[in-house]
């Protein structure tokens, strides 16, 4: 059965992007596929700094790239701060980027993002983007920009828009037919 995992780059009560997380995943499952919803918060790394790392690699990082490994689909919602991603999912691609065998190389990611502007996280996601593929990660095409969240999203956290729908469902669709082959 294909797995996947589902993370948010936000751990605030509250967060849209987990609720983001949350509806990708049920889409994912309804799909046939076995989902597992990580909490970063359950994850707790220092700030990266590379004279930790010989002696002081964080038994969660280790962790967490296990589970990247072993998953065939990861689904990343993250937020946008300052136009960019937030330190919570820089650090923690910090850490995973430093570990051997690579945790980008198996899996399929897919990322999207809910902001409070109505540009929907495209600075954040462009960024993501572009640090996976730097370190080899296989990103599909659709990026499920959303925002403003409080109209963009019902109380449940399921899309309003038509346009969103459709995003969801192109995401879910590529996310499980496309191959590292
Ligand atoms: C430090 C900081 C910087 C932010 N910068 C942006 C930004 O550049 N663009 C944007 O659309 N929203 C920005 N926001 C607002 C976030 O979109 C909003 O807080 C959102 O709800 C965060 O995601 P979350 O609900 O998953 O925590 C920023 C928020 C914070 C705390």
């Amino acid at each position: 059965m294909t797995t996947a995992l589902t993370l948010s780059g936000s751990i605030r009560k509250g967060s849209y992007n987990r609720l983001l997380q949350h509806h990708v995943g049920g889409k994912l499952e309804a799909a046939g596929v076995r989902v597992t919803a990580l909490e970063l918060g359950d994850f707790e790394m220092p700030i990266f700094n590379e004279d930790l790392e010989a002696d002081h690699l964080p038994e969660s990082a280790v962790r967490l790239a296990e589970l990247w490994r072993t998953h065939d689909i990861i689904f990343i919602a993250t937020p946008e701060y300052n136009g960019s991603m937030p330190p919570l999912l820089v650090n923690t691609l910090a850490w995973l980027s430093r570990q051997k065998p690579s945790v980008f190389r198996h899996a399929i990611f897919g990322i999207g993002g809910v902001s409070s502007g109505k540009y929907g996280t495209i600075f954040a996601q462009s960024h993501l983007r572009d640090s996976l593929s730097k370190v080899g990660a296989l990103v599909v095409p659709t990026l499920l920009g959303i925002g403003p969240a409080e109209q963009a999203l019902d109380a449940e956290g399921n899309p309003t828009e038509p346009a969103i729908i459709r995003k969801v469902d192109a995401i879910v669709h590529e996310l499980t037919h496309f191959s590292r082959g």
